[in-house]
């Protein structure tokens, strides 16, 4: 299930949006593309050409809005080594001078987007795509027990390269396993 949790900065919540049409509507009106796409059945060990090659279609059919240079596939698991480092890499706000565009073929994320003086957190599960415009300040947490495969689209070389913002808010908004057990 889609979740999209609104706080003020102090990590108040606002909203609970549940719904999937009214989560797509409601980050529709902040330029935020999100799309919930057909999952396909891949095994868990299913290699970065077999996922691609599963959504080809679905792929092709955004390559022409966003010109993308490249793609690959991020997968991490609970028993990565580095999962805490992995973790820590982009749970401060940041912007990227590239959209971040981001699909999940399986487990869970999520992406927190400060606009204006609010705070939306997007969980993402399996079979969401987001799409999050460039120089937007934003977070993205996995969680302390990691479990995702995501495809990344990259519209220019480089563009994943974090430009931190030196706020602290991310350190006033619950995390990623405290939004999954209170509302899911
Ligand atoms: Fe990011």
């Amino acid at each position: 299930m889609s979740l999209l949790v609104l706080y003020d900065e102090e990590g108040k919540v606002l909203k609970v949006e549940m719904d999937h049409d009214s989560i797509v509507k409601t980050l529709e009106d902040l330029c935020i593309i999100f799309q919930r796409w057909q999952v396909k059945n891949l095994p868990e060990d299913a290699s970065e050409e077999d996922v691609l090659k599963a959504y080809e279609k679905e792929i092709e059919s955004i390559k022409s809005f966003y010109k993308f240079v490249s793609l690959d596939v991020a997968s991490i698991t609970p028993d990565h080594p580095k999962k805490s480092e992995l973790r820590n890499m982009f749970l401060r706000e940041h912007t990227h001078s590239d959209f971040e565009v981001r699909f999940f073929v399986d487990g869970m994320g999520t992406f927190y987007l400060h606009l204006r003086d609010k705070v939306y957190a997007v969980v993402c599960e399996k079979g969401d795509f987001i799409s999050v415009p460039a120089n937007t300040p934003h977070w993205f947490d996995m969680g302390k027990n990691p479990s995702f495969k995501a495809i990344r689209f990259f519209s220019i070389p480089e563009g994943w390269v974090a430009n931190f913002t030196g706020s602290d808010i991310s350190e006033k908004i619950p995390d990623h396993d405290s939004i999954v057990s209170s509302w899911l």
